[in-house]
């Protein structure tokens, strides 16, 4: 095994199965687009679709089949790709206005590439090219997310309804652990991980008790209506500075009918359902109703060790963390230079993965980031609280 690059074992023809589905399952998003969807709404949190195909197939070429072994890149099969696709060098509000290939000749891109990996995967399968075809697999997935995220956002309708898992009960349940240890981050027998995870290590673990699953959209509500909002006690400088800035009085995609909540599910307003994980809140929003709730954030050691326990559910949502996104001691990049790096100490960490995310996305140990004023990932939280010896 190869510890600078841990890879999950697939053969070359699992690999090229797996492409193929992630692509069909963005192939059904692409063919929800509403006909104005192609560059769609211009924002921060959203990039124009026809650059973020143009962008995943890039991704593909550029590490599976310009990657060289001294680290250099070969050119690519359309001239000029990196001027247009390169998302570390394509600045974000460029996005809607470059000259990008148009939806037949990106399918042509795609197509093309697509069958030199596959070609590739068949003749000259390494653990090198493994390595970098899961990680095109992966990105492929996230930005499948993001999608989701985008789909939801602007109200268009999906190509299928996700399940959304609930039967929270209207008590929070807790579980409570002695101090202890706690073992971060991943090793190389965890299949592929991603820079961050690395390595695993071992810190103390002071005592501490958590809920047994996400806040409910019921708890939620009800940190709402007591004017959770309205107040600044419980929220944190920044935290209150984004609420007075953005004059935000509830949840995203909530609106009150008749004195009664509702939520927007995609392109439909449905009531609550007060045994729903609460989604779609931000770090700030998350963790003013832990403080209104007398608690706080757990730590994502708190969370990795509750989430051993057979009680404790999971996975329902992206849960933010106390802890800011942060490298582990000893933190190298790996060749994917701009994955974690340049969003450390900026960005919140959260675990877990929602409705929308990949099975294998959705491990214990991997670490999803996102600013901490973001509401359109589906993402909630649990409390936590320190217990006193
Ligand atoms: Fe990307």
């Amino acid at each position: 095994m190869n510890l600078a690059r841990p890879i999950s074992g697939f053969t070359a023809e699992q690999l090229i199965e797996q492409l193929a589905h992630v692509r069909d399952q963005l192939r059904a998003l692409i063919d929800c687009l509403p006909d104005d969807g192609w560059l769609g709404l211009r924002a921060e949190h959203l990039n124009p679709p026809l650059w973020e195909i143009g962008h995943i197939v890039w991704f593909q070429e550029r590490w599976c089949l310009r990657q060289k072994p001294d680290g250099t890149c070969a050119p690519s099969l359309l001239p000029g790709a990196d001027e247009l696709y390169n998302s570390s060098t394509v600045p974000h509000d460029s996005r809607w206005t470059l000259p990008l290939l148009a939806p037949a000749a990106l399918d042509d891109y795609a197509a093309s590439v697509f069958a030199a990996i596959e070609r590739r995967l068949r003749s000259d399968f390494t653990d090198e090219l493994a390595y970098f075809a899961e990680l095109c697999l992966l990105h492929e997935l996230m930005h499948i997310e993001a999608w989701w995220m985008a789909f939801q956002n602007l109200g268009y309708a999906p190509p299928f309804t996700p399940t959304l898992p609930g039967n929270l009960p209207v008590q929070p349940t807790q579980l409570a652990f002695a101090a202890g240890a706690v073992t971060l981050g991943s090793g190389p027998d965890a299949g592929f991980i991603f820079d961050n995870e690395k390595w695993r290590h071992t810190t103390a673990l002071p005592a501490f008790d958590i809920d047994a699953h996400s806040v409910s959209e019921a708890v939620f509500a009800a940190f709402v209506d007591a004017g959770g909002y309205q107040r600044s006690a419980g929220w944190s400088q920044a935290g209150w500075a984004w609420r007075e800035a953005s004059r935000i009085s509830h949840p995203l995609y909530w609106r009150k009918e008749k004195g009664i909540w509702q939520g927007r599910r995609f392109a439909d307003w449905l009531p609550l359902d007060p045994a729903m994980p609460m989604r779609h809140v931000n770090r700030y929003e998350a963790e003013a109703c832990a403080a209104w709730l007398g608690r706080r954030l757990p730590s994502a050691g708190e969370w990795l060790h509750a989430t051993q326990h057979p009680d404790c559910r999971w996975g329902m949502n992206w849960e933010w963390m106390r802890d800011p996104f942060a490298p582990y001691p000893g933190f190298s990049a790996d060749p994917y230079h701009d994955y974690s790096e340049p969003w450390f100490h900026t960005h919140g960490e959260l675990r877990g993965g929602g409705p929308v995310t990949d099975a294998l996305l959705k491990r214990r140990g991997f670490r999803n980031f996102y600013l901490p004023h973001r509401r359109d990932p589906f993402a909630g939280f649990r409390t936590a609280s320190a217990i006193q010896p």
